[in-house]
């Protein structure tokens, strides 16, 4: 007997047998792609390793890639199993070789991990990439150790193949309110007031501490074991690519680099081993189409934690009707016990 889902529960975890016309919707690719349109905006299942060779060099603007960490997990059909250091770096020198070459000269790179695969993956993105940051992302959740400390961060390494890269500073901005607004001649210093309140847009730092892990209430949750949130990958959009930019994401998992793609107004291509996950970043996609809202980001801005009434204000003014998406903003890091 499934399982019966709580009322508010969102998850997305449409089985294969009720899911079909999503699955139809992906491609396979096992000769070399001549024309670019042929994969563009499409889910690819299949091995990275093996489809990366077929798809055209320096084809894209952005790579987002979210691999395995070295630790095991179960995804799905297929186990990842954790392995010495010496063999994750080997591993991870080999997808970089099968995606550097899809980089366009003047591409940005983005690599998730772990603490512990981090001090694998830095070194090794240096061997073919530029290594510009690495940013650290306070994702709140984590498991509890008996004789550690709990982890509750993630890295995410930004690299780029040349001196010429994009970086939008401006769509990346963060929305603070303004604890001791000073005036110089009674007028605000680097600072807005609006009679929705008084605002700063500071730049953002490596240490991003905004975003919270999808939990079961978000309509951008599934069941996928690792899947990141829209509002993480939206920032690493919108700072290194353009409307309209080829972004490509080698291990898609759930889909979130392809939805946010749609949402943004990139094109996008992502490739995912396993069928079940191609499902659900199918349907994501679907679910884009009606809804390009991405909780978190609201009037072109990202905001702070903590002010849902401000988004609010500003979602309902624009759309004169509350958008369903927004239904959890900011609120959500205050909602601790659904993720604990
Ligand atoms: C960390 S998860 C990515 C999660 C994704 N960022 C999301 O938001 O859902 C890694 C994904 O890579 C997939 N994967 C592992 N090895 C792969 C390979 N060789 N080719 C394609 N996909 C692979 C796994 O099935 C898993 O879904």
């Amino acid at each position: 007997m499934p399982k019966e889902k709580a009322p508010r529960n969102k998850t997305i975890d449409t089985p294969i047998s009720e899911g079909q016309q999503y699955i139809k919707r992906c491609i396979s690719v096992n000769s070399p792609v001549l024309d670019i349109k042929t994969i563009l905006d499409k889910t690819i299942i299949g091995d990275t390793f093996s489809v990366t060779q077929y798809l055209p060099q320096e084809s894209v603007d952005l790579i987002i890639a979210d691999p395995p960490y070295n630790i095991t997990k179960v995804y799905n059909s297929k186990t990842f199993a954790k392995r010495k250091s010496s063999e994750y770096e080997e591993y991870t020198r080999r997808w970089l070789s099968a995606v550097y070459p899809l980089l366009k000269p003047n591409g940005s790179i983005y690599v998730c991990c772990d603490w512990k695969s981090s001090l694998i993956v830095g070194r090794v993105l240096d061997e073919f990439f530029q290594v510009r940051n690495r940013i650290t992302w306070q994702r709140e959740k984590g498991r509890g150790a008996k004789a550690n400390w709990k982890n509750g961060l993630e890295d995410i390494w930004f690299a780029t193949k040349s001196e010429q890269y994009t970086f939008n500073l401006e769509a990346v901005k963060i929305r603070r309110k303004v604890i001791a607004p000073y005036r110089v001649n009674g007028k605000p210093k680097d600072w807005t007031e609006t009679n929705t309140g008084n605002y700063r847009d500071t730049c953002p730092s490596n240490f991003w501490d905004d975003i919270t892990i999808p939990f079961w209430s978000m309509p951008e949750n599934t069941a996928h074991p690792t899947q990141k949130p829209e509002k993480l990958i939206a920032k690493i959009m919108l700072a290194s690519s353009n409307a309209g930019d080829i972004v490509f994401d080698p291990f898609l998992g759930s889909g979130t680099t392809s939805v946010v793609a749609k949402k943004l107004g990139r094109h996008y291509i992502g490739i995912e081993i396993d069928e079940q996950y191609c499902l659900w970043a199918e349907q994501r996609l679907e679910m884009a189409d009606q809804d390009k809202g991405i909780q978190g980001y609201v009037d072109g801005v990202f905001w702070e934690r903590n002010s849902l009434a401000e988004q609010n204000t500003v979602s309902n003014k624009q759309a004169q009707q509350p958008n369903p998406a927004f239904d959890l903003f900011g609120g959500i890091s205050n909602i601790q016990s659904p993720c604990d």
